[in-house]
């Protein structure tokens, strides 16, 4: 079922989330059908639980990667439950991030080049990745949302934070998570 997405401003999006302890409750997988459908809706590179008002340690992305997008790598359809996140170096990247909570706006946003994660699959299998680039920052945009953090929030330069047409007047958009 395609649910409302929350807006930056509702209070339940500044919450930290909590893990998910039953991999076999019904509910896990209502959320996940939920969430998918929600971010096929809005054409979503990603999405968390809290997104849509569940405060649990889950989050969903996929991209294809589209020549629209330079610098847009694929990154596999993935669900990812009870993060954890390590950076691998400290080389920081600046890139455009928009997020469907924060509709019609972008913003650059410095994040880890190199990252490693792990985590649990939707059955409750552990898995980890070691990524760069896109896909890292991904990672880094979905798991801010399960601590209350917005991508407004890491930004440094406001001249690089705006509405979409007015930033990109004749070119397309980054995608959305
Ligand atoms: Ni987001």
């Amino acid at each position: 079922m395609i649910r409302d997405v929350l807006r930056m401003g509702d209070p339940r999006l500044w919450q930290k989330s909590l893990p998910v302890t039953n991999f076999k409750d019904p509910a896990l997988k209502e959320l996940l059908a939920d969430m998918r459908d929600t971010m096929a809706h809005l054409d979503g590179a990603g999405l968390a639980a809290p997104q849509i008002g569940v405060l649990l340690r889950v989050v969903i992305f996929g991209v294809k990667a589209n020549p629209r997008y330079p610098g847009v790598e694929d990154v596999p359809d993935t669900v990812l439950i009870n993060p954890e996140l390590k950076a691998l170096s400290d080389e920081i990247e600046e890139g455009w991030e928009g997020c469907l909570s924060v509709p019609g706006m972008r913003g650059l946003v410095p994040r880890f080049h190199k990252l490693h994660y792990k985590g649990r699959d939707e059955k409750g299998l552990p898995f980890e990745r070691t990524v760069e680039g896109f896909h890292a920052r991904v990672v880094q945009h979905e798991c801010d949302h399960l601590d209350g953090v917005l991508y407004p929030m890491r930004i440094r330069d406001f001249t690089r934070f705006g509405f979409n047409e007015e930033l990109f007047p004749n070119s397309d958009l980054p995608p959305e998570d």
